[in-house]
């Protein structure tokens, strides 16, 4: 019997599309070790030994069990401390900071707890791919604003007061941003907060995940640290990025203390708690992973001005990003869009980036690049760019 499983399935899941970085990072896999990838956001570091060993010795005490649904107390006192050290802000341990299965699950808590059907929810594209996704599965609407390169892909208070309309629940802040590598500085913060002061039903997601990946030298700024809006800021943050700790699946959301509650009711009923033996391993990491994220840090930075020229050597210009791990070139010159780039450097040349369409529809034009893998392997990628833009200049690849 044939049977219609497609009808089986939600609409609105239906009306989602698989993410498209995934379809490259498949495709480099399938493609195996000859490919060099710099498709995926996700850092070619091993966690640090120290971080990884509090971990294993929590496994050896025998701590194997469920944690309390919001995460332990330990783990939440180590945040806190952590957050007001290296970011000025302030939350109580008990009821002010829930651990989450990534910043992915808090991204999806926050929608599931707070969107009614047919709420706003402001994202700026081209941006990671799951704001947009867990805004219309919680059948939120979503309302873009298209932020531009020539605006360093900053929001502008213009552009922000134009998409605030009575329906807007909150807006979602992702700097330092994936895919662009933009970062906004306090100043730039403080015109955001002036619009908002005037929408005060307008709360704010700040997706503060690549805050340790900031290269102006100036320290990273969250909107939280504004006195008008840190009751209505829910700040996300974890430790995939810059702890490199990506298969820990570990993340957290800090914010106002009754929104907490709501999030903990989904998040106790879906995922139940975050996973222990992480737990474990972020206290270290919160307390004695500043060293190894220092190393981190100073060797992106490293990379991303490798990058930033090879992509100029190669004659394509890209804004330059200063922060998180990404750079996101025009590719228009090419006279590719930006899949057909992606997939022609991929089988000719053997490298995997992400066509900028997968950020958002403003992101056509552009392509991904992370440098978030070796410099032997980036600058090899820079050398195969290079000869497939001439390639594609003279005509001799088709
Ligand atoms: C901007 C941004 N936020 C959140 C995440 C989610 O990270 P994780 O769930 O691993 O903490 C990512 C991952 O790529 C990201 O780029």
């Amino acid at each position: 019997m044939d049977i219609d499983y497609q009808s089986k399935v939600s609409s609105v899941v239906n009306e989602i599309k698989p993410s498209a970085i995934r379809r490259f990072f498949d495709l480099a896999n399938e493609m195996k070790g000859e490919v060099i990838s710099l498709s995926i956001g996700e850092p070619d570091f091993v966690t640090p030994w120290n971080i990884r060993e509090a971990g294993i010795f929590s496994l050896e005490d025998g701590y194997t069990h469920y944690s309390p649904n919001q995460g332990y107390i330990e783990v939440r006192k180590a945040i806190s401390e952590y957050l007001e050290r290296r970011f000025s802000l302030k939350y109580d341990p008990k009821s002010q900071i829930l651990v989450t299965v990534g910043g992915s699950e808090a991204l999806d808590l926050i929608a599931r707890a707070m969107i009614n059907p047919g709420d706003e929810v402001i994202i700026l594209e081209p941006c990671f791919v799951a704001y947009r996704a867990t805004v219309t599965l919680a059948r939120g609407i979503p309302v873009v604003i298209e932020t531009k390169e020539e605006d360093e892909y900053k929001l502008t208070p213009e552009a922000l007061e134009a998409a605030i309309t009575d329906k807007t629940k909150y807006i979602i802040l992702g700097y330092p941003g994936n895919p662009t590598g933009a970062t906004m500085t306090r100043d730039d913060l403080a015109k955001i907060r002036d619009v908002l002061v005037r929408h005060p039903n307008v709360f704010v997601v700040s997706d503060e995940l690549y805050s340790e990946l900031s290269y102006t030298g100036e320290r990273p700024a969250s909107i939280a640290n504004f006195p008008e809006l840190y009751d209505r800021t829910i700040v996300v943050n974890g430790f995939s990025k810059s702890f490199a700790m990506t298969g820990w699946r570990i993340g957290y959301m800090a914010g106002p203390a009754p929104l907490l509650v709501a999030m903990n009711k989904v998040h106790q009923y879906c995922i139940m708690s975050s996973p222990t033996t992480a737990q474990y391993a972020v206290i270290e990491a919160c307390r004695n992973g500043d060293k190894e994220v220092e190393e981190m840090r100073d060797e992106y930075n490293r990379r991303r001005r490798v990058i930033v020229q090879g992509l100029k050597d190669a004659g394509l210009t890209c804004f330059t990003p200063t922060g998180a791990f990404y750079a996101f070139p025009s590719i228009t010159n090419s006279g590719l869009t930006s899949e057909q780039f992606c997939e022609r450097f991929l089988m000719e040349k053997k490298v995997a980036i992400v066509p900028g369409n997968a950020f958002g529809e403003c992101g056509e034009g552009h392509v991904r690049i992370s440098y978030a893998a070796s410099m032997e392997n980036i600058m090899e990628a820079m050398k195969r760019l290079k000869e497939f833009m001439q390639e594609l200049k003279d005509g001799s690849v088709k």
